[in-house]
């Protein structure tokens, strides 16, 4: 077991245990971890214990989990509801474009959306879901698709995706994050809509690492978002540049490589194995799991969005926050987003999404 401390700038502070199975014996169990995110007057971080807050906090645990021995194990997944912030956020481009006020109002939101993804701004909404996502920045019925991903189609779903899906050092091995982004491109010509290219930058964030704060890769997401009178996203049509490439730049792995690819399927379904039980249950047995995914596509990370061990693995990530409806997709028939849909469905089919193909134009 290790025990082990980040300190997050001055006032976030980790506390993450981690335990990875030793190599030896089969089958190979992945890793159990517990993290709790909570205030730290002064910087100040015990490695054994949460450190102590002034504010009372509010927790909350989202999973228990398996152990690679025979005693179980519980996971807990915390956060307080108000006490996380991180000082080392940063964007290049903070500046809104000008001085006309729809614009301004459109990269604003935009701007908050991406910054909740750095983290540890995403960790409360992980931890407490659509109630701890800020008012004003989606629309109660937000829909959109997001290539290589797939199609999200209302508030839950779409915050899920922006905020659950980025990574968290301790799901990687290069203990890398989201620490900053730049909002590369922006358009707004009308209130309606706007069009934007972001540069997600992570970083290595282990504050005892020589590498901490090394950049590992940077992720690009460019598209367009359509908002309602508010100000809020009600649409949006984004694509991930290169995902493929992202991921094995932040995972440092080579999911062509058959070994690799046997990891993710155990991952998954460990993962699933913990999350996954009872009424949401999919599969009978871990080895249950495996079977079924072996024999499944491997899929790969530019279209996620199939009947593919590489889309439940991505689904997976989302059991965390709400098991009941992120459970079927990793399931055998896949729940009808780990379905294959043919491409043209999948790329051009706006009308079936949203009953309108021309969505993300300003019409005078
Ligand atoms: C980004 O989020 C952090 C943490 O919540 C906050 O301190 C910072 O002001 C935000 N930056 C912008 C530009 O919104
Ligand atoms: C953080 O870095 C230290 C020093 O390189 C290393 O021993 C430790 O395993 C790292 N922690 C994680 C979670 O990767
Ligand atoms: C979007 O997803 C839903 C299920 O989540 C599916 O029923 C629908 O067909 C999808 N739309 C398109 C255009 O693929």
């Amino acid at each position: 077991m290790v025990n082990l401390s980040r300190c997050i700038a001055q006032v976030g502070c980790i506390l993450a245990i981690c335990h990875q199975a030793s190599a030896a014996p089969a089958p190979r169990r992945t890793v159990w971890e517990v993290v709790t995110v909570t205030s730290c007057p002064n910087n100040a971080c015990a490695t054994t214990a949460p450190c102590t807050s002034t504010l009372s906090p509010v927790t909350k645990t989202l999973t228990t989990t398996e152990c690679s021995t025979s005693e179980p194990v519980t996971t807990t997944f915390e956060s307080t509801s108000s006490s996380l912030t991180s000082t080392s956020t940063s964007s290049r481009y903070t500046a809104p474009p000008s001085g006309n006020p729809y614009r301004d109002r459109n990269f604003n939101t935009i701007h908050h959306i991406y910054n909740l993804t750095i983290f540890p701004n995403q960790v409360p909404i992980i931890a407490f879901g659509a109630s701890a996502v800020p008012d004003g920045l989606f629309a109660d019925h937000a829909s959109g698709r997001i290539s290589p991903v797939g199609n999200f189609t209302d508030f839950e779903d779409s915050i899920e995706y922006f905020f659950a899906l980025p990574p968290l050092p301790i799901s990687n091995k290069n203990s890398a994050a989201f620490t900053r982004f730049e909002l590369a491109q922006f358009s707004s010509e009308c209130p309606e809509i706007a069009s934007s290219t972001v540069y997600l930058y992570a970083e290595v964030v282990n504050a005892t690492s020589p590498d901490n704060g090394k950049l590992v890769s940077i992720l690009k997401q460019t598209g367009f978002w359509r908002f309602n009178e508010r100000g809020e996203v009600v649409n949006y049509d984004l694509a991930l540049i290169e995902v493929d490439h992202f991921i094995e730049e932040l995972t440092s792995t080579d999911y062509n490589d058959p070994a690799a690819q046997q990891e993710l399927i155990h991952t998954t379904c460990n993962a699933q194995a913990l999350r996954c039980n009872g009424k949401n249950a999919q599969y009978d047995s871990i080895e249950h799991c495996i079977e079924s995914l072996s024999a499944k596509p491997f899929g790969s990370y530019t279209n996620v969005w199939s009947d593919s061990v590489v889309c439940r693995s991505i689904h997976i990530v989302l059991t965390i926050t709400r098991p009941d409806a992120h459970c079927p997709h990793v399931g055998p028939s896949g729940g009808m987003k780990c379905v294959d849909y043919d491409y043209k469905t999948r790329q051009f089919d706006d009308e079936h999404l949203w009953g309108r193909t021309d969505l993300f134009r300003c019409i005078a």
